[in-house]
């Protein structure tokens, strides 16, 4: 029996991961947060091929009775059981409001899991993946940014990464855990939450396409992302998983873009010329045949400290893994407005 242990299963990359691993005739857990109001949408059309367990990144003890459920359930029939840790505050900008939780989460959270691993009895059949991020370049010492870059963290959500990464490895070589860290540039998909940047642009321009919304209010539009999708980049944390010994891997698509360039290609698919004048945070955006302002700029959505550029390099997992993606960034905006 294969089965897979997805924390953060409720999130964009635990809808697809979800999806991937069912397709591939894995046993699906995920471990999901009570919430006032649903938190299911994203993998409600699967929600009955689950095996859903409420628990928190928080709480060592969910977490022993979730993995100890498991693996006593499948006993000696288990292959593997593949554990991969999406769970977080995910939100850059969130991370400086509330710096003590999300060190909680995404840094000591991912000790909480690598020891419930190092103490069960089938700790030989796990394989652990954990969610390391581009953000950990921060002030990026090099362009391109490749495994052997040097970290430079610029938000508290980079630093708990920070942990969470180095935690990962020292567990690997400690323990001798099957343990890896996937580095992954921005992936993006409608179901990307609707606070981050793409898709607040691409529901701001289907909005003000439809007449519902005037214009949209955004932050620092001059930092670039190497953006992928989010299909892409699950199918790259899979193959992680595959491989004979644990290795850390980039994942990105080598090319970026800056936050007004995609507001652009957003603006241009739905044949609506943008144009800018003024400057800093009188800069606006506006409609060349109707005149009308379509970007105005916020410092409230300013980062304290920016993360200006990221370009990833990932030659080594393409040559190791034989991973491709399929999606350039026309095809993630077209998708993100047409869904
Ligand atoms: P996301 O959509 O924000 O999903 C985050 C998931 O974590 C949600 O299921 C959320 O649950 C869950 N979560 C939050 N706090 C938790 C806690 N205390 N205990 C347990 N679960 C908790 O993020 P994503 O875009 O899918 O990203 C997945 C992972 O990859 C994250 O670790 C993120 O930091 C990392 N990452 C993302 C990117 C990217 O560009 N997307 C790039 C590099 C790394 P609720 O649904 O209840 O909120
Ligand atoms: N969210 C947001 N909202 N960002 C804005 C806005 C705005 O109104 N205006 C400009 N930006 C800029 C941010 O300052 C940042 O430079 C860039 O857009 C991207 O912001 P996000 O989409 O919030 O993503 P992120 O790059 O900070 O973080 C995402 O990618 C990381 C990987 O590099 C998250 O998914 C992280 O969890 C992930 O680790």
């Amino acid at each position: 029996m294969k089965v897979g242990l997805i924390t953060g299963i409720t999130g964009q990359d635990g809808s697809y991961l979800s999806e991937l691993l069912l397709k591939k005739g894995y046993e699906v857990w995920g471990i999901c947060r009570r919430s006032s109001s649903s938190n299911t949408m994203r993998i409600n059309h699967i929600i009955d091929k689950l095996n859903l367990r409420y628990g928190d990144l928080s709480d060592s003890i969910c977490i022993n009775n979730i993995l100890t459920e498991i693996t006593d359930k499948y006993g000696d029939d288990l292959i593997v059981l593949e554990v991969y840790n999406l769970g977080a505050m995910s939100h850059v900008k969130v991370s400086f409001d509330i710096p003590e939780y999300c060190s909680d989460i995404d840094g000591t959270g991912v000790l909480r899991l690598l020891e419930c691993i190092k103490n069960n009895k089938y700790k030989d059949k796990i394989r652990f993946y954990q969610a390391s991020t581009s953000e950990l370049y921060g002030l990026a010492q090099n362009i391109p940014q490749t495994e052997n870059t040097p970290f430079y963290p610029r938000s508290p959500y980079a630093c708990a990464k920070l942990y969470g990464y180095w935690i990962t490895i020292n567990y690997r070589e400690c323990f001798n855990i099957y343990a890896c860290n996937g580095i992954l540039f921005n992936h993006e998909s409608p179901r990307r939450g609707d606070t981050f940047v793409t898709k607040k642009i691409t529901s701001g321009v289907c909005n003000i396409k439809k007449g519902k919304q005037d214009y949209i209010t955004m932050g620092n539009i001059y930092s670039k992302r190497d953006w992928g999708h989010a299909k892409d980049f699950v199918y790259g944390m899979w193959l992680m998983l595959q491989q004979d010994k644990p290795v850390d891997y980039v994942l990105s698509t080598g090319k970026h873009y800056s936050i007004k360039e995609f507001i652009e290609m957003s603006f241009e698919y739905v044949n609506i010329n943008i144009k800018w004048k003024g400057e800093g945070l009188d800069e606006i955006g506006y409609d060349e045949d109707t005149g009308k302002t379509l970007i105005v700029i916020d410092s409230k959505y300013f980062r304290p400290t920016e993360v200006d550029t990221l370009l990833g390099d990932s030659t080594k997992a393409m040559l190791e893994l034989g991973w491709k993606y399929k999606y350039d960034i026309k095809g993630i905006i077209k998708e993100m407005i047409d869904t």
